[in-house]
């Protein structure tokens, strides 16, 4: 158990802006930081994360929280894992609360984590401080070039040439038998001898992505054919070979950076990458790439390129692999190397300027790197031909999306010489066939799925505070008019639209709930219809009331954003250009009326035993859902759009 003052301290000292940095691109608009959301897939950023208040909020898919949520949220790890991630990060001691907890205590889990990290720490420490760790293990190292920093940034580490060293030592320390075992640290033999898995080998921790040890890679020193080069641990409670990529822990932030991973085979290409300077790398580890890994890789970018080896035997082998990649939406690419060259050896070879060099020249997007490779090797052998379309096709139709398809199918025609309707003809025929398979028996799971979506999303708590419905709208319809007082004649950049005209164009279908605003905007919009002047329009008011909340509008100590900041609105800063604000009033004046639409629908899905007038509530109640959506998206980028 983590200490309630350590939980405290760290939530003291995370500063919400900073973490976020770590993951997504932060541009400060007005008080509030923006991005691209982390957690849904964005073009516009519709993230905005207030520095004063310690959170960040979604506009489009409502993600919302404190900076402890966005790290469980984002890295989807635990409340305690989040909790040390940010010790970590702003190197606060993590006091564990003895009293509460004991080692027997301890769950499973953080037990294996525990001697896990306790075993890195061993072979640490065996590498570095013991005659024999340094002039075999460091050695080792200091041959292959890797540096000290290198070393410790892996927490690279030697497991000593003996049977149980390890094993000896952790139960000294009081660690159980049981537990190593579970860990995958040593083996029981039949005669119940007990072993260290790893001997007279150097360490590779495989670390989470927020930075725990679970498991090791080792290989070895000698040239010894009978033994395997990499020794690695077993699944255990806590590794998951196919769910983890070696060197996520320390890429993830410079491939959130550069919006680009690169991937590569072994533990050796990640170091030497990350020593010359290129940090955006992770390693699948030999074994070919699993729906899981890339799907942690899309948690940081869409953008892959894959780093291959010289040989195309291999490239071949693993291109279906690839084929998942795309089924996941992310772009791939494929550099390779010269034979007998892996990234490793050619990185220490070039260095890091000739690298990059090299990987932007050679770097060819994978559709078109498959289709060049099958071509070259079909020759003009018409048979072999046609399989490299029914190939390529089979790529293509992985493709989620369906404008990427078509750009893909129209390079390919090109390259394979046949025509784009036979591409096309063959892309959707297969589509269709794999859809079919899909569709049997879907039409009821489709109706659960959906309730099941209205139920999540009717629960979730509204993007735009509570606050008395007349309100809400009366709020917003003040400040557009405030605005439209204020700042009538000022146009566009481009002189073509004036905000009146720019406002009666965003509003043609909208009606304002007001009694008095009402009036003002139909007189305003019959003005405006009429092509009639309206520079006097504003002061032509005969009601009494109307031309008191004119003359009050009008003060300039009537200023807009502190009452608006209460009722939730976002405000962009008062200096601002008045038409990205008036165009985030409308949108979210727009949200609203949806919210409220939803509410009615809901009240008459209540009210009626019809199934059939239900599931056309619930139709429409999902229609105006995803049109809350698209507006909450728009709202996002407007502020941004300045
Ligand atoms: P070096 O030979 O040290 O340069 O290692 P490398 O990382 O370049 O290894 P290589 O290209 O031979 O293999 C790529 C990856 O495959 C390694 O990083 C390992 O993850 C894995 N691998 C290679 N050999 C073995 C093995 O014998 N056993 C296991 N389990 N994995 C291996
Ligand atoms: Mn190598």
């Amino acid at each position: 158990m983590i200490s309630k003052e350590t939980i405290e301290r760290v939530q003291a000292a995370a500063d919400i802006v900073e973490v976020v940095s770590d993951y997504a691109q932060l541009k400060k608009k007005g008080k509030d930081f923006w991005a691209c959301c982390p957690f849904h897939n964005e073009k516009s950023p519709s993230f905005s994360v207030s520095q004063a208040k310690g959170i960040y909020k979604c506009f489009g898919c409502g993600a919302a929280g404190d900076a402890l949520t966005f790290v469980m949220n984002v890295d989807r790890i635990s409340y305690p894992d989040a909790i040390r991630q940010l010790a970590k990060k702003y190197s606060i001691e993590i006091i564990e609360d003895v009293s509460a907890t004991n080692k027997e205590e301890r769950t499973q889990i953080e037990s294996l984590y525990i001697i896990l990290n306790y075993a890195k720490n061993f072979f640490v420490k065996h590498l570095f401080e013991t005659e024999h760790g340094r002039a075999v293990g460091l050695s080792y190292f200091k041959e292959r070039g890797f540096s000290d920093a290198t070393i410790h940034k892996f927490d690279l580490g030697y497991a000593p040439d003996a049977w149980s060293e390890l094993h000896k030592e952790a139960l000294a320390e009081q660690y159980s038998e049981e537990i190593l075992e579970k860990a995958g640290l040593i083996t029981k033999k039949d005669d119940n001898k007990v072993f260290d898995r790893f001997r007279n080998r150097v360490t590779f921790p495989i670390h989470t992505v927020s930075g725990r040890v679970i498991a090791f890679g080792a290989r070895i020193l000698t040239n010894d054919k009978n033994q395997p080069k990499y020794l690695n641990s077993p699944e255990t409670e806590v590794y998951h070979k196919s769910k983890i990529l070696y060197g996520i822990y320390q890429a993830k932030k410079e491939i959130v950076n550069k919006d680009n991973c690169f991937l590569v085979e072994g533990y050796t290409d990640v170091l030497s990458l990350h020593q010359a300077g290129i940090e955006n790398v992770v390693a699948s580890s030999g074994t070919s790439l699993t729906q899981d890994q890339v799907r942690l890789i899309g948690r940081f970018t869409k953008n892959v390129t894959i780093l291959y080896d010289g040989d195309t035997a291999g490239i071949k082998a693993s291109l279906r692999g690839i084929d998942i990649i795309l089924e996941e939406g992310l772009n791939v690419r494929i550099c390779s190397f010269p034979d007998n060259d892996d990234p490793d050896s050619y990185v220490k070879k070039v260095g890091y300027e000739a690298f990059l060099k090299h990987i932007k020249e050679h770097t060819n997007d994978f559709i078109n790197f498959k289709t060049e490779l099958f071509l070259a090797e079909a020759g003009n052998d018409p048979i072999k031909k046609a399989g490299v379309i029914k190939e390529i096709v089979e790529s293509i139709c992985k493709i989620p999306d369906t404008i990427t398809r078509t750009v893909y199918i129209k390079q390919c025609s090109d390259k394979l010489g046949i025509s784009e309707d036979i591409l096309v003809a063959e892309v959707n025929r297969k589509l269709l066939g794999d859809r079919k398979k899909k569709t049997e028996n879907t039409v009821n799971e489709l109706l659960i799925a959906e309730n099941e979506l209205l139920e999540q999303e009717l629960n979730r708590p509204h993007d735009l505070p509570e606050v008395n419905l007349e309100d809400k709208f009366m709020v917003r319809e003040k400040g557009l008019i405030y605005l439209l007082l204020h700042n009538h004649q000022l146009k566009t950049t481009d002189q073509e639209l004036s905000l009146i005209q720019f406002f009666y164009n965003e509003t043609l279908d909208l009606e304002f709930s007001d009694h008095y605003f009402g009036q003002i905007l139909t007189q305003l919009k019959e003005v405006l219809g009429n092509g009639e002047d309206y520079s006097q329009f504003f002061e032509n008011f005969d009601n009494e009331e109307l031309k008191r909340i004119m003359i009050d509008l009008s003060m300039p100590s009537h200023k807009p954003s502190p009452n608006w900041g209460k009722h939730g609105i976002l405000v962009p800063d008062e200096h601002e250009d008045p038409f990205a604000l008036m165009h985030s009033l409308i949108l979210q004046y727009k949200i609203i009326l949806t919210e409220e639409m939803i509410q009615d629908k809901k009240i008459l899905l209540a009210a009626t035993d019809d199934y059939d007038l239900q599931n056309r509530y619930l139709r429409i109640i999902m229609q105006l859902i995803d049109l809350k959506k698209e507006i909450a998206k728009d709202l996002g980028s407007v502020v941004w759009r300045l």
